[in-house]
């Protein structure tokens, strides 16, 4: 459905407490349907994606209880999973999609995974090659380079994997796997990307070693269920940071923001951008860092982002696009060729619809160059399903002079439901 985005030269006030972590809530999920047990979790966010994952592990016979943003799921363990009578569908998931191959790799279930339009194109080589390595067996398009893919569940062997690229999933695709294989299994980062999977292993007890970029998991560990407390997602507080930080006469409270190093790279962004930002109430929830973000209406000034801090923003990269155009000078993001197999490509989609506002944006082999500050007009806008652009499109209107349009606004609830309503809740 498209929405019309009209809003008259508003200003933002007010605090919003910001909604679970996506890549932490899926992993909640996964890890407490692997332990024995009963496993509790608070601040889960129900968006579509994660509900993708808690339905694939009902269809495989876990005990899983959702009431608002608490969840329970109680299991005997991955060897007591049933063999699913249906297809697993992870919807527009791509971490659904990629950890469940390494963890059904090791199962003992055959099974069949299919995700929606989107997930039918981007790439699952990454995870199934290592994972073919390991004694792993798929049968999918392409050399289980796309879904759907069948799974048939096979006793595994550790590996030493050195990555060839930045992708926290395929490290925890591999990571999964390695839980149940034989032996002890290394892998290489070629950057540091975010570490929720260790941390919650960590959390569940597991014995897991982590040395700069190397990481060691012992294999045929047992897991006990827990409790875990879930941070609010700083990806979906990125859109209230550049919002607070572009309309003017704003000042913005995001509370219980995740702050985890290897997903601030937007702090530092804004940082180097001259932002008026700043975290108070630091703290520390189930193996996570948290805190409180207070943001104003800023100068900016253009920045390049690029190597190592790309893993740590690269879902940020929409909107920090955004926050380019108006900052003075130019803005480079490089290294960022991972954006090509997101969603969608997100270099395209970007460049495309920030030109139709009006904004001065080149896209480049591996990222963009944006020059700034431009004042933005209004347009239909498309967001090719994507939630990111979406919701860059909807922040985007805050500055516009005149109505944006976008043709479907329910693509949000891919990971955040509630973008509407608590953007609403701040227009003054
Ligand atoms: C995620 C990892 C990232 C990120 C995605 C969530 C995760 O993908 O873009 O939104 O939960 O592990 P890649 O591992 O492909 O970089």
């Amino acid at each position: 459905m498209s929405k019309e985005l009209n809003y008259a030269q508003p200003s933002l006030q007010g605090t919003i407490r910001i909604p679970g972590d996506k890549s932490i809530s899926h992993r909640s999920i996964m890890f407490g349907a692997i332990a024995k047990g009963t496993t509790t979790v608070e601040g889960f966010l129900q968006s579509d994606d994660c509900l993708a994952t808690i339905d694939c592990f009902t269809k495989l016979g876990v005990k899983i209880l959702v009431e608002a943003e608490a969840v329970q799921i109680i299991s005997n363990g991955i060897d007591a999973w049933n063999e699913p009578n249906e297809i697993l569908y992870t919807g527009n998931s791509g971490t659904t999609t990629r950890l469940m191959l390494g963890i059904l790799a090791g199962s003992n279930v055959s099974t069949i995974l299919i995700g929606d339009e989107s997930i039918q194109k981007r790439p699952m080589k990454r995870v199934t090659a290592p994972l073919k390595q390991m004694g792993a067996h798929f049968i999918g398009r392409d050399d289980a380079q796309f879904t759907p893919i069948a799974v048939e569940g096979k006793k595994l062997q550790a590996i030493q994997y050195k990555m060839p690229v930045a992708s926290a999933q395929v490290k925890s695709a591999i990571l999964f796997a390695g839980l149940h294989a034989e032996g002890e299994t290394m892998v290489t980062e070629m950057e540091t990307s975010r570490d929720h999977t260790e941390r919650m292993l960590l959390h569940f007890g597991a014995n897991i070693a982590v040395e700069g970029k190397k990481i060691r998991l012992q294999g045929l560990q047992e897991l006990r269920g827990t409790h875990v407390v879930v941070p609010g997602d700083i990806s979906s507080a990125a859109f209230f940071l550049v919002a607070g930080a572009i309309v003017p006469n704003s000042k913005l409270v995001l509370q219980n923001v995740g702050l985890n190093p290897t997903r601030t790279g937007i702090m530092e962004v804004l940082q180097e951008m001259g932002a008026k930002v700043s975290i108070r109430h630091l703290n520390n929830v189930s193996h996570e860092e948290i805190g409180d973000i207070t943001i104003s209406t800023s100068e900016l000034i253009g920045t390049e982002i690029g190597g190592e801090l790309i893993p740590r923003l690269i879902d940020e990269i929409p909107i920090i696009a955004l926050l380019a155009t108006q900052a003075r000078g130019r803005t480079v993001i490089k290294d960022a060729e991972e954006l090509k197999v997101k969603e969608t490509n997100r270099i395209d989609a970007v460049v495309t619809e920030l030109k139709k506002l009006g904004a001065n944006i080149t896209a480049t082999d591996d990222g963009m160059i944006i020059e700034g500050p431009t004042p933005l007009h209004g347009a239909d806008l498309f967001t090719y399903g994507d939630h990111r652009i979406g919701m860059m499109a909807a922040i985007a209107s805050l500055v516009t002079s005149s109505a944006v349009t976008i043709d479907n606004e329910i693509c949000v609830g891919v990971s955040y439901p509630n973008f509407f309503e608590q953007l609403s809740s701040v227009i003054k």
